[in-house]
């Protein structure tokens, strides 16, 4: 999957801008502050419909502009798709080949694209949420209904809660949670096995590509907690009596307590729990296998290699590990953008562009 040329308007600090990618490694060099992320941050939102800085799409306008524009050229397949999403009026609109999507969920894993950076340590060392995001994020890409899942699943969690929240009698209530409960067994159970499949698919990938990055002997194991428990089918199983025997306890407090909005994923290195154990430079390295590891699912699931950004990465790499990385994407021929600041050592291959003040432009030679 290539990106052929991308156009911004009105996108954060660009007015009006255009820009035509190259195949391979694709270079964004300028100072602080011009611009380079924004570019990212444009094309993610572009191919995913979201943001991964903000959560209101108000921000990404260009102050005291009223709506903004994002639309490009890229190839699936060996064809041509031109994609577009514009915002204005506090909505957005997206459109595939002139032709609108009513769903953003049809509009979604139409050009498939994996983001890293820095900030991605927290798939490690943040709270379960953020794994949950991973997982999610990756099988929106690849399965077309499950954005749409997701939002029925989230729908009735809040429903549920809202009851839980509610004056009812108890005894009213609890025939009402079970309605409830009914539907998140149903749509859980679909989320815990969507989870757990990718789990176990990236698991086998990504402690190889841990392996070759640290040239170390520790093993990198990965789990999907689901409802608690290690093997997703008891997890399943037990499911209906699990929110039957907590059905008191989220009623004194509120909360729905049982369900896949709520489990995690399990990182360990060597047996223990990376999040409290590894180092820095093993955190950064397990994040850099994992995140390799969804380009070769994507590549295995569709055939072609994802669209690959990387913002301010290379910086954060000790050198072998850039040029691990770096060999990675050139054997592959993965189509990659990377940001950097003008200090720093400059790639040797790649087409390098230069980002100033929201203007960008190829540097020839
Ligand atoms: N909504 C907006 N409207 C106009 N300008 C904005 C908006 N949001 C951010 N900016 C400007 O965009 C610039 C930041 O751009 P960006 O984050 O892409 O920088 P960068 O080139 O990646 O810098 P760094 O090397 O520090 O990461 C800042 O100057 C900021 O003031
Ligand atoms: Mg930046």
């Amino acid at each position: 999957m290539n990106i052929i040329n991308f156009h911004l308007k009105n996108f954060r600090n660009y007015d009006d801008e255009s820009v035509t990618f190259v195949p391979g490694i694709n270079i964004l060099v300028g100072n602080n502050g011009q611009g380079k992320t924004n570019i990212i941050e444009g094309i993610y939102y572009l191919l995913t419909g979201k943001s991964y800085r903000v959560q209101r799409e108000h921000e990404l306008l260009k102050w005291d502009k009223e709506d903004f524009h994002l639309y490009g050229d890229f190839i699936v397949n060996h064809h041509k798709i031109f994609l577009e999403s514009h915002f204005q009026d506090r909505k957005k609109r997206v459109k595939i080949n002139h032709v609108p999507c009513q769903r953003l969920s049809d509009f979604v894993g139409t050009i498939n694209v994996i983001f890293f950076s820095p900030d991605d340590l927290i798939m490690v060392k943040g709270g379960p949420s953020e794994r949950r995001r991973f997982l999610d994020l990756h099988i929106a890409q690849i399965r077309p209904g499950y954005v749409r899942l997701l939002n029925a699943y989230n729908k009735v969690i809040q429903q549920k809660s809202a009851l839980l929240k509610s004056y009812n009698e108890k005894s009213l209530k609890s025939s009402q949670l079970q309605l409830w409960n009914i539907q998140i067994v149903e749509l859980g159970t679909k989320i815990i096995l969507h989870r757990d499949e990718l789990t176990k698919r990236i698991l086998k990938v990504a402690d190889e590509i841990y392996k070759n990055i640290t040239s170390e002997k520790e093993k990198l194991t990965i789990s999907y907690y689901a409802l608690g428990k290690k093997n997703s089918q008891d997890a399943i199983k037990e499911f209906p009596d699990l929110l039957n025997q907590k059905m008191d306890q989220e009623i004194d407090r509120q909360m729905v307590l049982v369900g896949p909005h709520r489990d995690d994923l399990q990182i360990l290195l060597d047996d223990k729990p990376a999040r409290l154990y590894a180092s820095q430079g093993q955190q950064r390295s397990m994040v850099l296998s994992m995140k390799l590891s969804e380009l070769e699912l994507i590549h295995q699931e569709k055939g072609e290699y994802p669209l690959l950004l990387l913002d301010d990465v290379l910086s954060e790499l000790d050198s072998f590990r850039r040029n691990y990385l770096i060999k990675f994407i050139e054997t592959s021929h993965i189509q990659t953008l990377i940001t950097m600041t003008s200090a720093e050592k400059q790639l040797e291959s790649g087409a390098q562009f230069y980002v100033d003040k929201g203007h960008i432009r190829r540097r020839e030679g």
